[in-house]
């Protein structure tokens, strides 16, 4: 089965070819890093505008790549939730068009089933039951899967998103936009031990997370010590290494412990750390430690693993749509042209 997946719920304008739901033929993606890192954060009337522009192009690059023709495909998967309403707006309605014009059958994907079926494209071997954590600029949750399309949400954060609150200090400290991997890279050179940051303790025993009182107490730092953001261009001062790396470890400690409280409890065959944040090369490594090496020191569930993406599936990307859309295209219907975008779409 030939899907084209198409994806726009953000920044990224992106389109794929997957065969079968895991071999990825072509996977385009259109960054607007550029377009927003003046502002420090997506502007979204210019992230829609951005799609507009590039949506056309790069679907038919999409089917260029593969070396196919829209009237080969089998059907299109499209990003309907959770999003930048504008943004899904541009990818929806693009699918839509291609549907009725081609004749084919059109999905819906929720975009945080992209990101945890992105793991499948690479490894199709996952077992279940799994427990997912999505880390992104606009997500952190923690969802049980006991079987394919079935989805328990077990966790979710109460206020930012871990990425979000990496790109906000990175922002506040003149680091660059998106401060995610700015921080990953800057803090290999910090002590993570020098900050201070108390994690704070949820009472009700919920597996949700927290990351708000992170970033006040980063800004308390800042003042207290009379850290000035960086001039572009100019040295990062030790001081700024010491923070984010500080800060950085703070972040991973809170998404490890509570991964580590859920897989105790619901005691998943697989481990999926998936969505941007999980590109970060500590965190990465912290998983495989913390869950596989752990393990086979039998302190946990006899035999977990742990699976994460390559970068570029990692991120944004519409070969995850394509994934995510292959089983919903084995039930044929016909394309839902009532269908509509959702900026706040649930998957369970
Ligand atoms: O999944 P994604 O591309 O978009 C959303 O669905 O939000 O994730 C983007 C987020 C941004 O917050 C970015 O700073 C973060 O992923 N990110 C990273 C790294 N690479 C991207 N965070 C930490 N370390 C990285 N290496
Ligand atoms: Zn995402």
């Amino acid at each position: 089965m030939l899907v084209l997946g198409i994806e726009s719920s953000c920044d990224e304008t992106a389109a794929a070819l997957v065969q079968d739901g895991s071999g990825v033929l072509s996977n385009v993606v259109a960054s607007q890093v550029k377009t927003h890192r003046g502002f420090g954060g997506v502007v979204p009337e210019l992230a829609s505008r951005e799609h507009l522009r590039n949506i056309g192009y790069v679907v038919r690059q999409a089917l260029a790549d593969a070396g196919t023709e829209g009237r080969d495909i089998d059907g299109i998967a499209v990003t309907q939730g959770p999003g930048l309403i504008g943004s899904l707006l541009v990818g929806l309605s693009f699918a839509k068009a291609m549907a009725f014009s081609l004749k084919k059958p059109l999905v819906p994907v929720n975009h945080i089933e992209g990101h945890i079926y992105s793991a499948f494209i690479e490894n199709p071997e996952i077992e279940y039951p799994l427990l997912a954590l999505v880390v992104s600029g606009g997500h952190t949750s923690l969802i049980y899967s006991p079987a394919s399309g079935r989805y328990q949400s077990i966790g979710r954060t109460r206020d930012d998103a871990a990425g979000e609150a990496l790109d906000k200090i990175a922002k506040f400290l003149g680091l660059g936009y998106p401060g995610g991997p700015v921080i990953d890279r800057l803090s290999k050179n910090g002590d993570a031990g020098r900050f201070a940051f108390s994690i704070p303790k949820i009472s009700d025993g919920s597996l949700d997370f927290s990351f708000s009182g992170f970033k006040t107490a980063a800004l308390r730092h800042i003042q207290l010590r009379g850290i000035k953001p960086r001039h572009p261009g100019s040295r990062i001062s030790n001081t700024i290494l010491d923070l984010v790396a500080s800060y950085q470890q703070v972040i991973i400690d809170t998404l490890v412990r509570q991964t580590h409280k859920a897989a105790s409890r619901l005691q998943p065959r697989s481990i999926l750390l998936v969505g941007g944040v999980a590109c970060n090369s500590l965190l990465r490594k912290t998983f495989k430690r913390v869950f596989e090496e752990e393990c086979r020191n039998g302190e946990n569930s006899p035999s977990v693993r742990v699976y994460y993406p390559s970068l570029l599936l990692t991120t944004d990307n519409a070969a995850m749509i394509a994934a995510a859309g292959t089983p919903k295209l084995c039930r044929p219907a016909p394309p839902d042209l009532d269908l509509n975008a959702s900026a706040d779409l649930r998957l369970c």
